[in-house]
């Protein structure tokens, strides 16, 4: 679904980003409204053709974009791009860290491996990709004319809130990710004025993790759960990027905002609003009526 931005068009003008994961699902979107409203782009993922394709629908909107193959999981490959960004736009201002692996599986029939697979991809990657980064993120870094420094954004979930069925991998290593979003905020906001916040979408429509994470059946049911009756689109969570990235939240420092309709929130509700209110008045009434060895004068 396309909507109008109700941000400026230039908000994010002469900046330059670099999404990890940026060339599908909600990294693309990202990207897209990122470039949209004045950055440039650098997506880097692990499937060429899927880079060369976001490469391409970017720059049919007019969007200034590069695509680097790379894998977050190896060092060497998060140098090489972070350098290859910088050496192609000249300096980097935003980080995205929005790759991710995910699959559904009990925690008996999960491997260690499999558990160290996605922690390494969420969690070690998006540290690395910070660390590779921090030296351009810095105020003075090389190219960067601004006064404040640059800015990381990691994607993480809602599902170590409480907990998630078939979920602990995603879990652990998103808790992970959010402990990095707000010791980075304090450690980089404090010596180098790098801000480092984190988003946390909900379900999301036309996503992997949709397809991936959500059966059909539940998928079709799904608004019935929720608060706001509705799941979420990826313009949702690349609008709340934009605002995050922008000055808008330039007081915004290592916050994860949950970007889910309230979803995290909810309980399954036992009672009906009518069947409360009846039965609360009547326990009032009840207790009005006959107090147990209360004098009067008390009530
Ligand atoms: N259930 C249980 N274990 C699984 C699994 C599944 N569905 N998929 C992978 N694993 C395990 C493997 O068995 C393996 O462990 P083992 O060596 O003990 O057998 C380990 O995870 C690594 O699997 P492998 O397929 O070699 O990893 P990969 O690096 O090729 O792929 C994944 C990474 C597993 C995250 C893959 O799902 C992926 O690339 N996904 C695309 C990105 C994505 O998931 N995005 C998330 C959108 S929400």
């Amino acid at each position: 679904m396309s909507m109008n931005s109700p941000f400026k068009s230039d908000i994010l003008k002469g900046e330059v980003a670099l999404l990890t994961g940026g060339g599908s699902g909600i990294g693309l979107e990202i990207s897209t409204q990122f470039g949209k409203h004045g950055a440039s782009i650098a997506i880097m993922g692990r499937r060429k053709n899927v880079i060369d394709d976001a490469v391409s629908a970017l720059q049919s909107l007019g969007i200034t974009a590069v695509g680097f193959e790379g894998d977050v999981r190896k060092r060497e490959d998060a140098q090489r791009v972070v350098e290859a960004t910088v050496k192609h736009f000249g300096k980097l201002d935003i980080l995205v860290n929005a790759a991710a692996g995910n699959f559904l599986v009990a925690a008996e029939d999960l491997s260690p491996n499999g558990f160290k697979t996605v922690m390494d991809i969420d969690t070690v990657g998006t540290f690395t990709m910070c660390h590779e980064a921090l030296k351009y993120l810095k105020k003075d870094a090389p190219g960067r004319n601004s006064s404040s420094g640059g800015f990381i954004l990691n994607i993480s979930a809602t599902s170590h809130y409480t907990a998630s069925w078939y979920q602990i991998h995603v879990s652990a290593a998103k808790a992970a990710v959010d402990a990095l979003t707000r010791n980075l905020a304090l450690e980089w906001g404090t010596d180098y004025d790098i801000r480092v916040n984190g988003i946390a979408p909900g379900p999301i429509g036309g996503t992997a993790g949709m397809s991936k994470l959500v059966p059909q059946e539940i998928n079709n049911k799904i608004k019935d759960y929720m608060p706001l009756y509705k799941v979420g689109d990826k313009w949702d969570i690349a609008m709340a990027a934009v605002y995050l990235a922008s000055d808008a939240g330039k007081y915004i420092n290592g916050m994860t905002m949950p970007v889910d309709g309230g979803l995290w929130l909810s309980r399954p509700r036992h009672l009906p609003k009518d069947g409360v209110k009846q039965l609360s008045r009547t326990v009032e009434k009840r207790s009005r009526a006959a107090p147990t060895g209360v004098p009067t004068s008390k009530l």
